[in-house]
């Protein structure tokens, strides 16, 4: 396999694509704001519009109230009747009201004012003339002056509705210029945004398809990885099956060459090559085990059973080891876990024995306890909870992290001083998790330690009992 392959795929976006994101986005952004301020522009003239349009027609008005005197004036003078006058009062203060809010209105204009100003003195000159026709009657130079008077405030008028119609027409096509602009951008920002969108699209398919590439690509690595993996554990496998037929030759026959009639020294080395034999015989079944759990080659089998068969074995394994080094073995079985379990025995008592092993291979001296107790029993199932306890060397805090990893031992001196190849915790813990159950560890440095492990069984059935004796 190539080691040093790149992993990592070059990627398709280059930065022309950010180039052209960014021009697209900083153009509909800039479409946005001139869009508001045109919008705003707009309204202004349409108001402004809507203003000298007021303007006129309420020039028109004050032309009419102006009219309405005069009218109501001569009706009086020619008739002589009282019924004019109030019509021809109510047009004076109308006139008066419409000059101030004409006033008002073009306030901010100072030709206008101008005109107002001579309006407010027309409309002075015709209430007086008026008024002098209503008290007295007027001679021929009056009706001249009020003549004159009404020309001049027409005249005026005019001059108003003049300039607001100029103005008229310039805020009318500045609002339409405006409105012009406004749809414009209107369709240039929907484009703006089209594009914005495709070319996002665009780039997002882009990252889509590198990150596509790049997963292919880790899920090919993994792949090999794990197929490489397999490879190896079904050779250690393997070789570990291989190996063990020559060894159990090696040790059956080191085990009769003890027995025969040798002198002491040739005794001794037959004894050490069936020492040896059997420990490597250990490390090759361990190796085995542990390639097979990581090959996922081992199903958990369930037989019926007792404790004491899981107990009685591993004591009686480890009883020499704990006589020479003159260690108590304490064992204690809750009396109320049941006569007949279904479980996987072997390899609920293989994970006993590397405890109990360790616990007595790591403990020089003090004693090694063993204890099994019924959890969460209920009519058909119960964990039992093994736990065994030592007096030994303990493990730091530190090491504790990685204890159930394969081939870790505390450190180099103990692996000459203990032997082991520091697979046993590894297998057990895999056996463990294989079993649906869990494993643990509390332990103190100098202080000794407690390994302990809960495994589901199921309670066999009084009548399954009895089924299956019949
Ligand atoms: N009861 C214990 N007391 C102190 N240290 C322990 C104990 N059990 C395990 N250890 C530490 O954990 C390490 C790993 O244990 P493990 O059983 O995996 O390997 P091992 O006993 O060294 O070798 P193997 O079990 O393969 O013969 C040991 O080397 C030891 O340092
Ligand atoms: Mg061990």
């Amino acid at each position: 396999m190539d080691r040093k392959r790149n992993i990592y795929p070059r990627t398709d976006i280059g930065w022309k694509d950010f180039a052209f994101l960014l021009l697209a986005l900083v153009v509909t952004f800039i479409l946005i704001v001139s869009l508001f301020f045109i919008g705003k522009a707009e309204d202004t003239a349409a108001n402004w519009a809507r203003h000298a349009r007021e303007v006129i027609q309420t020039s028109e008005r004050l032309l009419t109230a102006a009219q309405n005197t005069e009218t109501a004036v001569r009706g009086y003078l020619l008739s002589d009747s009282k019924s004019f006058l109030e019509p021809y009062q109510k047009n004076l203060l109308k006139l008066k009201n419409i000059r101030i809010e004409l006033a008002k209105l073009t306030k901010d204009n100072q030709q206008q004012q101008i005109n107002i100003k001579n309006l407010e003195k027309d409309i002075s000159n015709i209430a007086t003339i008026n008024n002098k026709f209503i008290a007295s009657g007027g001679t021929t130079e009056d009706l001249r002056k009020q003549k004159f008077a009404m020309d001049s405030l027409k005249h005026h008028v005019s001059q108003i509705q003049q300039l607001e119609t100029s103005l008229l027409g310039l805020r009318t096509a500045q609002a339409e210029t405006a409105w012009l602009l406004k749809w414009t951008m209107q369709v240039a920002l929907l484009l703006g945004t089209a594009l914005a969108i495709i070319i996002g699209m665009i780039t997002l398919r882009k990252v889509i398809k590198t990150n596509e590439k790049y997963i292919y690509t880790l899920e090919q690595a993994r792949d090999e990885a794990i197929a490489a993996n397999k490879l190896k554990s079904e050779f250690l496998a393997n070789i570990s099956h291989e190996i063990r037929t020559p060894m159990s030759g090696i040790l059956g026959l080191a085990e009769l060459l003890t027995l025969e009639n040798l002198n002491k020294d040739a005794k001794n080395m037959a004894e050490n090559i069936f020492i040896s034999a059997k420990n490597l015989l250990n490390i090759v079944n361990d190796l085995l085990d542990f390639s097979k759990l990581e090959a996922n080659k081992i199903q958990p089998d369930n037989i019926a059973f007792n404790i004491n068969e899981v107990v009685q074995p591993v004591c009686n394994n480890v009883l020499p080891e704990v006589r020479k080094k003159s260690l108590e073995l304490d064992v204690s079985i809750d009396p109320e876990i049941p006569a007949t379990m279904i479980g996987d025995v072997a390899r609920i008592q293989q994970c006993l024995l590397n405890l109990v092993q360790n616990a007595s291979k790591f403990t020089d001296a003090g004693r090694v306890m063993i204890s099994v107790m019924a959890q969460e029993a209920s009519q058909n199932s119960l964990k039992l909870l093994f736990s065994v306890q030592d007096t030994g060397i303990g493990i730091s805090s530190e090491f504790q992290k990685h204890l159930f990893e394969p081939f870790v031992q505390a450190d180099g001196s103990m692996t000459r001083k203990y032997g082991g190849t520091g697979l046993g915790l590894s297998i057990v813990k895999k056996l463990v998790k294989l079993m649906k159950g869990d494993i643990g560890v509390n332990s103190e440095e100098g202080q000794g330690s407690r390994f302990w492990f809960s495994i589901p069984v199921e309670i066999e059935q009084k009548g399954e009992e009895n089924d299956s004796n019949s």
